[in-house]
């Protein structure tokens, strides 16, 4: 029994038809004895059974040849699977129980597809992202560089240029280590190292807190920023300094992209089971294009990739890792010839 196991089906199918047929032949011998059939019968019996039996190998040489087909193009399918081809594939009609495997086997050539093309998405952003902070390392290095041997080799003179060179030393160096500071904190989203201390807090204060400290940039810049809180504030289970964090940095985005005399708006509130805070600016709309991109890592717009600018693309990236760590949602929209951040929250009862 055990060495038929390996044999084809075509060949197993056989063998149970004429295993059948046998089994009634002997059965009728054997029982013609005891009934007095006629020889005459009996011939006529035997007849009847090699008839059958051709019958019967037939019809499982055809099903063998139909499950081999069926067999031959999931190894085949498989085969292309395995060599990275996730296109589908033409189906025979096969068995169901073949039909079914071909399905689920279209389902995870599907999967594999999605995946891979996710991979690779991921690694072209990876690739983006070197290629930008190598360069923003480099700037303000090469600046500084420059304003230290200045200063090294005594060219100027005048205690104003001298002072100014040292706020400009200064001004790169907390450039390059806000830097490092966001690649430190976007390496750690991205291993999954997050590790966020939870307290009870009141939203309503962090968003004040954050507006107060990004004032002095809208006074300077000469934009107005408006706080409202709808309702009462609310409280809820979050790391203070890492909201802050992302606070922070949509405020000065805010800030940053509307122009001189324009307005910033912060509405805090409760939408059902979310806490929400939306800042909405005046900056014109975010183009379609880039819209669905500004939360990728070193994404930035044409127009923000100049020296002054200053940010490395690296804030909104930052800003998802953190309000996903908290369960929570980021988005963004164009709204009334500006953009709108919304950071939803979950509420824990
Ligand atoms: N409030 C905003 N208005 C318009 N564009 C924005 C705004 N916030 C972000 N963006 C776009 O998204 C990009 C990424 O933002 P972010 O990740 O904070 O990086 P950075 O501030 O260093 O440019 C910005 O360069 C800009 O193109
Ligand atoms: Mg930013």
């Amino acid at each position: 029994m055990n060495s038929m196991r390996s044999r084809s089906i075509a060949l197993l199918s056989s063998f149970a038809a004429v295993t059948t047929v046998a089994a009634v032949a002997i059965g009728a011998f054997v029982a013609s004895g005891a009934m007095f059939i006629s020889s005459h019968d009996l011939s006529a019996l035997a007849v009847i059974l090699v008839a059958s039996a051709t019958i019967g190998i037939a019809f499982a040489l055809v099903l063998g040849q139909r499950v081999s087909e069926a067999r031959r193009s999931l190894a085949e399918t498989t085969r292309r699977i395995g060599k990275g081809d996730f296109s589908p594939s033409n189906r025979l009609p096969a068995p169901a129980e073949f039909a079914l495997l071909a399905d689920e086997l279209e389902d995870m050539s599907a999967r594999l597809k999605h995946a891979q093309e996710r991979e690779r998405a991921l690694e072209a952003s990876r690739r983006e992202l070197v290629a930008w902070v190598s360069h923003d390392l480099r700037t303000p290095l090469a600046g500084i560089r420059v304003m230290a041997e200045a200063l090294e080799d005594e060219i100027i003179e005048d205690a104003e240029t001298v002072a100014r060179y040292h706020a400009g030393i200064r001004a790169e160096v907390d450039r390059l280590s806000d830097l490092v500071d966001d690649l430190f904190e976007l390496s750690r989203i991205n291993a999954g190292a997050l590790r966020l201390e939870l307290e009870p807090v009141s939203l309503g204060d962090l968003v004040s807190d954050a507006v107060s400290a990004a004032s002095s940039i809208a006074n300077h810049k000469g934009v107005r920023l408006n706080g409202e809180l709808e309702g009462r504030s609310p409280e809820l289970e979050l790391s203070a300094p890492e909201i802050s964090r992302v606070l922070r940095n949509l405020l000065e985005n805010a800030i940053r992209h509307t122009p001189h005399d324009g307005v910033v708006r912060v509405e805090t509130g409760v939408d059902r089971a979310h806490a929400f805070v939306r800042v909405a600016d005046e900056c014109g709309g975010i183009p379609e294009r880039d819209i669905d991109r500004v939360f990728e890592a070193a994404f930035r717009s044409e127009a923000a990739r100049t020296p002054v600018h200053g940010g490395a693309g690296l804030g909104l990236a930052i800003a998802r890792g953190i309000v996903e760590a908290h369960e929570g949602e980021i988005s963004v929209r164009n709204h009334n010839g500006g953009c709108a951040f919304t950071m939803r929250l979950p509420m824990r009862s």
